[in-house]
């Protein structure tokens, strides 16, 4: 689908579009007129106009897409002036044109690398949409701003939703390098030679199982004026595939495995919308990639690795795999001397439990960044929660015979979002301010999101707001 504006005001354009008219009827209903010239009306609700809020707002527009491909529409106009939604005016024009480009490309996305076959978007493909009636320049820069965010979130969607199989750590090396061309942004993948060469003993041990050697990604922006700025540090999950190790995973709880490397795909996207945004910021991104497999030379339950850092930490339970990879990639961080650390991970199943499937985990002890992640999930669509890091919660992971465990000594199946963000703890550089998100809430996508299944691509806008408040 192409995005395209025009001055003209849509009672002047041409015929082949069909145009559409928001109404305050409810969203259920919709219909498509055709008037006495052949020209084509789809009529969508919105609901009552003064209760459009932001959150109503971006799947509002996302239905707009739904609605054009389920009628079959090729071409679409809708006039921009005059928004309808009072509600909406105090986020501002470039908040408005920002999300609609953005919703209206998310909701266009469809996986469609492994269909054999013309997919519906083929036959009866959705290929532009029109957006009458000038812009200001404010509205001109959301409206590019927002093309260059969605673009990014759905190359790290086609990212996550490939196969395991087909994406493994070196092949997400790839992927990170393909995302950045054409980028200022420097790419650089450490193999196991280097990793033994650096300690990094937690992450090459999850690796251990699987012929794919593990892999740590990373990539540097230098978009500060004073190229010494602090930079933002962006560490992602990568694990390409999650088995859960000799502590297997159930069926039914594996097959969507492959998706274990989301953190790190939303990394590598957030880092593409940085630099194509030439943000005034330095920026630097780690993916901790590594495929946790089953085999003789996996890691079992009972050993004990030094990490990077020096701790040694006790694998209780192999299936805790994410924590051991960032722990590794937590301690690299910090020779960037890191202004800010937000780590990104399908950590938890229990995050699902806490939240359902509506909004990730946040974890942190630095409270103006907990505040502002939570208002810029407001503004961007990525809705994030907290959850505390007390101190109480680190006895638990003292390990007997090591110096830490990977999971709690009394095998508690309580609280297992915070004793992940708990374990990380201990190997976030000190005195620097440290966010641990856990999106396994929202590594998939739900109905209500009005999205394709699979990959939500989040939390690419979060981390790109993130990053323009510390411009
Ligand atoms: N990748 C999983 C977490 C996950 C589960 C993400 C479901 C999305 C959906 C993670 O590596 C894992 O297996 N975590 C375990 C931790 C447990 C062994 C302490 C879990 O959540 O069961
Ligand atoms: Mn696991
Ligand atoms: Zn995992």
């Amino acid at each position: 689908m192409k995005l395209t504006t025009t001055e003209k005001d849509i009672s002047a354009i041409a015929k082949k579009y069909c145009r559409l008219e928001v109404t305050d009827k409810p969203s259920s209903h919709h219909r498509l007129v055709e008037a006495a010239d052949g020209t084509l009306t789809y009529q969508l609700g919105a609901g009552k106009w003064n209760e459009m809020t932001p959150r109503k707002f971006r799947t509002f527009v996302r239905s707009i897409v739904q609605a054009a491909k389920s009628h079959h529409i090729e071409y679409l106009a809708m006039q921009l002036s005059n928004s309808p939604f009072p509600q909406l005016d105090e986020y501002g024009e470039e908040w408005v044109l920002r999300t609609i480009a953005e919703n209206l490309i998310l909701a266009d996305y469809e996986f469609t690398k492994y269909k054999s076959k013309a997919t519906s978007k083929d036959k009866t493909e959705l290929k532009e949409i029109c957006l009458c009636g000038g812009m200001s320049p404010a509205a001109k820069a959301g409206f590019a701003a927002g093309q260059i965010v969605a673009n990014a979130t759905n190359a790290t969607r086609d990212i996550a939703n490939t196969s395991g199989g087909d994406m493994g750590p070196r092949q997400l090396a790839a992927a990170a390098k393909a995302a950045l061309k054409g980028t200022s942004v420097t790419t650089q993948a450490l193999g196991e030679t280097e990793l033994k060469k650096l300690k990094a003993n937690l992450l090459l041990a999850v690796g251990q199982g699987t012929k794919e050697p593990s892999q740590l990604i990373v990539m540097k922006y230098q978009g500060a004026t004073k190229k010494a700025a602090q930079p933002l540090v962006l560490v992602g999950k990568g694990i390409t595939y999650d088995t859960g190790g000799l502590n297997v995973k159930p069926s039914g709880a594996m097959h969507d495995m492959h998706l274990d490397m989301s953190g790190g795909a939303a990394v590598i996207g957030a880092m593409q919308a940085i630099a194509k945004l030439k943000l005034k910021l330095n920026v630097v991104g780690i993916v901790a990639a590594a495929e946790n497999s089953v085999s003789a030379e996996a890691m079992r339950a009972g050993d004990i690795f030094t990490a990077m850092n020096g701790k040694t930490v006790e694998v209780l339970h192999t299936d805790a795999e994410g924590r051991l990879a960032l722990a590794d990639a937590l301690t690299y961080s910090e020779r960037f001397k890191p202004k800010t650390i937000v780590d990104v991970a399908t950590l938890t199943g229990a995050a699902l439990v806490a939240l359902g499937q509506q909004a990730s985990a946040i974890m942190t002890t630095n409270d103006e960044l907990q505040r502002l992640l939570v208002d810029l999930g407001e503004e961007s669509g990525n809705y994030v929660w907290p959850l505390p890091l007390w101190e109480e919660y680190q006895k638990p992971l003292k390990s007997t015979r090591a110096d830490l465990a990977n999971i709690a000594t009394n095998f508690s199946r309580f609280g297992g979002t915070i004793e992940g963000g708990a374990f990380l703890q201990n190997f976030a550089p000190k005195d620097v301010p440290w966010v641990h998100l856990d999106m396994a809430p929202r590594m998939e996508s739900i109905g209500s999101d009005k999205l394709a299944k699979g990959a939500t691509g989040e939390p690419v806008r979060l981390l790109v707001t993130l990053a323009e408040a510390m411009v």
